[in-house]
């Protein structure tokens, strides 16, 4: 899908379809030509709403307002209630709200995240037709927009919403087509796209560098574990920034296995690794100008005779020693030593991880929203501002001491469940902060993707499947780091 950008009015333009957003619940706006069309088919602008006046070639959209989010949504929906037909081109217009421009970017993301499909086991493809949107800066509300910064909004949104598709490809392929050698090897790929280095740990130097915790948890799948690390790095970069992906390509559950209904959907268990190889694209494609480490633990969880048991010890790369109560637990194991080596291997400025961890997570603030958690409420308010911005759902979940003590363990250092039932998203991410060391406390924050990362009834942008969790989020956060260092020098 390309776009092109123009000052040419709407009527001088050559397109198939005409996209109308509208906004106006009364349908009074001047550009609403087909007012008596509109009201007789029902249409009542809602948001979700759609009416395709085929004769006329226009397509219009409900939206509950101006702001991005409900921007990026409407202009999805343009692209899903098109799916069907045969037009190839659109045009449309800029919508500004009070002349911030970003919803400029929304649109173009909600385009191209709108037009997703994964159609990779389909015999029959279904996919969009439209190829070409033309966005004229004629804008409704009679302001001017300069077509340079216009112009980097759509370039910022075709590389954020390109890489969240990316992302969104890796989670919906099947474990026995995205195994961890396979993964390593997409990110090699992507690596050699968009030029980042790409360094791949086998178990040989996983096993020299004491990642004992991952090897257990990988043991009894056939397929060998790997750890993924890129590299951005610009010159003169002030600031660096790790991100670490729990990559579970499969997650089984191990010898506390999943009943049935719960293993469905668990080559989902990757989102967050799938995620840091998504934003290492954005960053390296929007080459910002900070240096990012991308850490992915790419592992699969299964049974076996060779299977790590509840009531093992095993030794983390820090050498805390680690009770094993339940082997469903794993990811938290895979996190505590990809994010030691990450420490090991950068030290940043700013620490993220981002994880499918918990169903707990889910329970606590539903399947829309991540949790994010740490030592620090202002980075946790950062990242849940960021995300808010990006258009996706964030919530700040408060670790305290009380908590921390249901993780004790009465054999080792520290066991890999809680001895309550409550709690568990939290209990999880106190289990991680035993592996962040103390020069990076502070600077961590730790990200619950399991309640977006995966859609089963489709909602908003998101189709089906994957979503994407965490790439635009985190790309935002990364770009504004960016611009405010740039503030700094200048100043
Ligand atoms: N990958 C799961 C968490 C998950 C659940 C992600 C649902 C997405 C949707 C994780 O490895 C897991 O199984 N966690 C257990 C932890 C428990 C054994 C303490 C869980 O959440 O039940
Ligand atoms: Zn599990
Ligand atoms: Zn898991």
């Amino acid at each position: 899908m390309n776009f092109e950008l123009t000052v040419l009015p709407l009527a001088e333009i050559s397109a198939n379809v005409e996209v109308i957003i509208v906004v106006d619940s009364k349908l009074k706006h001047h550009f609403v030509q087909d007012k008596k069309l509109l009201k007789k088919a029902g249409f009542a602008c809602g948001q979700d709403e759609t009416c395709l006046l085929v004769e006329k070639n226009r397509l219009y959209v409900g939206a509950s307002s101006l702001k991005s989010a409900d921007i990026r949504r409407a202009a999805a929906n343009a692209i899903k209630a098109l799916k069907g037909t045969k037009y190839k081109s659109i045009k449309v217009a800029t919508y500004t709200n009070n002349g911030c421009t970003y919803t400029l970017r929304a649109m173009v993301e909600g385009f191209i995240l709108g037009s997703y499909s994964f159609e990779t086991y389909k015999s029959k493809k279904n996919e969009s037709k439209i190829k070409h949107i033309t966005l004229s800066l004629e804008e409704y509300n009679g302001l001017s927009i300069d077509i340079e910064k216009a112009s980097l909004l759509v370039h910022k949104a075709q590389i954020t919403a390109d890489a969240t598709n990316f992302t969104r490809d890796i989670v919906n392929t099947t474990p026995d087509d995205c195994y961890p050698d396979v993964m390593a090897s997409i990110a090699e790929g992507m690596a050699e796209d968009v030029g980042l280095t790409c360094h791949i740990l086998k178990p040989k130097q996983l096993r020299k560098e004491k990642m004992e915790t991952l090897l257990a948890v990988a043991r009894a799948s056939r397929h060998k574990p790997r750890v993924i690390h890129l590299t951005h790095k610009p010159k003169n970069a002030k600031l660096k920034v790790t991100l670490v992906g729990k990559g579970l390509t499969y997650d089984s559950g191990g010898l506390s296995l999943k009943p049935a209904d719960y293993m469905v959907t668990m080559k989902s268990d990757k989102s967050g690794g799938s995620a840091v190889l998504g934003i290492m694209k954005a960053v390296a494609e929007l080459d910002l100008p900070i240096e990012v480490h991308g850490f992915v633990g790419a592992v699969e969880n299964m049974i076996g005779g060779d299977a790590y048991k509840p009531d093992d010890v095993l030794v983390a790369k820090n050498g805390k020693t680690i009770e094993i109560r339940n082997t469903d637990a794993e990811g938290r194991l895979v996190l505590a030593d990809v994010l030691c080596y990450a420490q090991q291997e950068v030290k940043a400025d700013y620490l993220f991880d981002f994880a499918t961890l918990t169903g707990a997570s889910v329970v606590a603030v539903g399947h829309y929203t991540s949790s994010i958690m740490g030592n620090n409420k202002e980075l946790q308010g950062l990242v849940v501002k960021e995300a808010h911005d990006a258009g996706e759902f964030a919530t700040a979940l408060d670790f305290n001491n009380y908590l921390k003590k249901t993780i004790k363990s009465e054999i080792a250092d520290v066991c890999n469940i809680s001895n309550t039932r409550y709690g568990g998203a939290i209990t999880a991410g106190q289990f991680l902060s035993e592996f962040v060391d103390k020069k990076h406390a502070d600077k961590w924050a730790h990200i619950d993707i399991a309640g977006p990362a995966f859609v089963e009834h489709a909602w908003g942008e998101n189709p089906h499947g994957a979503s994407g969790a965490g790439v635009r989020m985190m790309v935002k956060l990364i770009e504004n780091l960016a611009n405010e260092n740039n503030h700094k020098k200048e100043k």
